[in-house]
């Protein structure tokens, strides 16, 4: 496995992979600041490194063993990536909101891509809650959902900032495509508060009528104890909410008009396991946690391939 982006989610990634223990194997992390604190860690820990992008891991030695690229720097840099890395046959995973390939939430459809050369793992918001409306939109076919994330500051680098667009468009598109709603929508806050708060996510699905609440409410927590099978410190701040919306009471949404159904509001935290920056920031966690995950499950079936 190769790295490029030593900043907040490559180093928290390169963390993870060395301390799970194999069957992936840290190959290479891959900067462009010769300074950054991610390439003097993975210095220290023995890890090969380069401050010369994607060209200086194309030269190193052992290039051609690397089988699969985590791309964490940002979704233009991505693009480039993807240029230079396309035809040398390794696979690479995108956690950058640059959605080059399909979008990957690992407890919805990971099945689906294992094959796919380039997956883009979303967001950490998408990942937060696109398995929310999926265990929604199971019982009762969501209409519109809409999320927000809320994330500290401190743990959104210059690449997180300078992706604040993508987020919300690649998010509220996945959504969409993952998530089974027929309109979504996603927006981010990157809270200074001193000392840092843990990520937030609140997840609204409009369903059409009167839903099965207790199904809906089994639905997401079945999904919610698949989520933290890869990131325990995923969990609900009360319970799921429902609002009904008669003819007397209709919801007003400005694009949309008048909504009669029943709104679902999931509440959701996500304290990190703090490989890298505290547990405040569980942001990094469900992103670099579904990455691995789907790492893991691409090696599997890879081996599988080769052994069949
Ligand atoms: N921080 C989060 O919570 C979070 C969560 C999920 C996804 N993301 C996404 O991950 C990406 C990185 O976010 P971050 O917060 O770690 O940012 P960051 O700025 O801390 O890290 C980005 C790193 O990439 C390096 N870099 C930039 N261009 C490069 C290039 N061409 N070649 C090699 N290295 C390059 C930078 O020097 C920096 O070290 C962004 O696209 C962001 O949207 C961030």
């Amino acid at each position: 496995m190769a790295i490029i982006g030593s900043g907040n989610i490559g180093t928290d990634l390169m963390l993870k992979i060395l301390r799970c223990g194999g069957p992936l194997r840290m190959a290479a992390m891959v900067g462009i600041d010769p300074n950054s604190d991610g390439l003097a860690r993975a210095k220290r820990l023995g890890v090969p490194t380069s401050s010369e992008g994607v060209h200086g891991l194309l030269a190193m030695p052992g290039f051609e063993q690397v089988r699969l690229v985590f791309d964490a720097t940002s979704a233009e840099a991505h693009v480039e990536h993807w240029e230079a890395l396309r035809h040398t046959g390794v696979r690479v995973l995108d956690l950058t909101p640059a959605a080059v390939g399909p979008f990957c939430v690992p407890v919805v459809n990971l099945e689906d891509h294992l094959d796919a050369p380039n997956l883009n793992m979303v967001t950490c918001g998408g990942q937060a809650t696109v398995p929310i409306v999926a265990a929604v939109n199971r019982t009762a076919p969501v209409t519109y959902a809409e999320i927000v994330s809320s994330i500290s500051s401190k743990s959104a680098g210059p690449g997180t900032r300078a992706n604040i667009d993508e987020f919300t468009e690649t998010t509220a598109a996945a959504l969409e495509v993952v998530g089974g709603a027929q309109r979504g929508k996603a927006m981010i806050v990157l809270n200074p508060a001193e000392p840092p708060i843990l990520m937030r996510n609140t997840v609204y699905c409009l369903v059409e009528g009167d839903c099965d609440h207790a199904a809906v409410e089994s639905s997401i927590a079945a999904m919610i104890e698949r989520v933290r099978c890869y990131v325990p410190g995923y969990r609900l701040t009360q319970p799921v909410q429902f609002e009904t919306f008669g003819p007397d009471n209709p919801l007003h949404i400005p694009e949309t008009g008048k909504f009669i159904g029943t709104r679902v509001t999931t509440l959701l935290q996500v304290t990190g396991a703090a490989d890298y920056l505290p547990a405040y920031a569980g942001n990094l966690d469900i992103m670099t946690s579904a990455a691995l995950a789907t790492a893991k499950s691409i090696a599997a079936h890879s081996l599988t391939n080769v052994g069949g």
